[in-house]
Formats: C-alpha cells, structure tokens, sequence
C-alpha cells in the first residue's frame, strides 16, 4: 500500500525530473518517478532527437536507471507531464516497457498527473487488460 505521502513525494519528484527534459521539437516535458520494492525511487525525463524516432520517454528511462541500479520490481509510478495540458498516460511502448517489472498481480499504482495538483490513480492491471508477459525478467 503505498501512502498518500509517497505518492505526492512521487509526483513532486517526477514533477522535477520533467524540468530536464530535452524537447526542442515537441516541446512537451515529461517526467517520471518510480518506487521499487526495496524502497529505491528513480526518475528520468524524456530525451528526444534530431531522428525523431529515436526520442526515448521518461517512464523508460526511469525504469532502465532502476534495473541500472540493481531494483527488478516495480511499487508505483508517477508521471507528470502536465505543464502544457492536463494528467499525461505512458504511451503503449512504455506500458510494455515497464509491465515486465511490475508486481505479479499487477495492482502497483499509477499516478498521472497534471497541473494544480491533479492526478489519476490507476494501476498496470487497467492499462494493460491483456498484458503480455512471457516471463517475469529477475535475472
Ligand atoms: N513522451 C513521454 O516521455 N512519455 C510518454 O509516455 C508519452 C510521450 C514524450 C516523447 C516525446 O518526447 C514527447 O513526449 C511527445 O510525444
């Protein structure tokens, strides 16, 4: 269960990660929080480039500096991009991305959230109703 302390601790962090964003063409700043299991929080921010395709989002860049520094589970997420709009959702690749490392029965929370303090609650079971999971990755 996650508190509602960590949460706003979270978005506050992803909130800040968004500031680094490197967005010279879409000029949207994402950024990213993840809890582990161990306690660890990670964050990343959207990196794009001048080969559009090879941007790479926030919530994957949090989620590779977390295995990076030895964290294999994810607890909860926080994704602000909310600077120019309202709550902003993973896109697909970063759903896929992140469910390898989410908990087995996929209730670890996720936070989007937008200006003025306003954020959605859901979890990797909602956005991902048929997930596709062909092993839990612990190596
Ligand atoms: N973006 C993210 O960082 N996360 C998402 O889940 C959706 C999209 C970034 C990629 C690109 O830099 C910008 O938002 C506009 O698509």
């Amino acid at each position: 269960m996650i508190s509602n302390e960590m949460r706003d601790r979270l978005i506050a962090m992803a909130r800040e990660a968004s500031q680094n964003a490197y967005v010279p063409y879409s000029h949207f700043k994402v950024g990213a929080a993840i809890l582990g299991e161990k306690g660890g929080i990670y964050t990343g921010c959207n990196v794009e480039n001048a080969s559009l395709g090879l941007t790479i989002c926030a919530e994957r860049n949090a989620c590779t500096t977390m295995i990076a520094q030895g964290e294999r589970r994810i607890a909860a997420v926080a994704i602000y991009g909310g600077e120019k709009g309202g709550e902003a959702a993973p896109c697909g690749a970063c759903r896929q991305f992140m469910l390898e490392f989410a908990d087995e029965a996929l209730e670890a929370p996720l936070y989007f959230a937008g200006r003025d303090g306003s954020f959605v609650t859901s979890s990797f079971q909602e956005i991902c109703p048929f997930p596709f999971r062909n092993f839990v990755g612990n190596d």
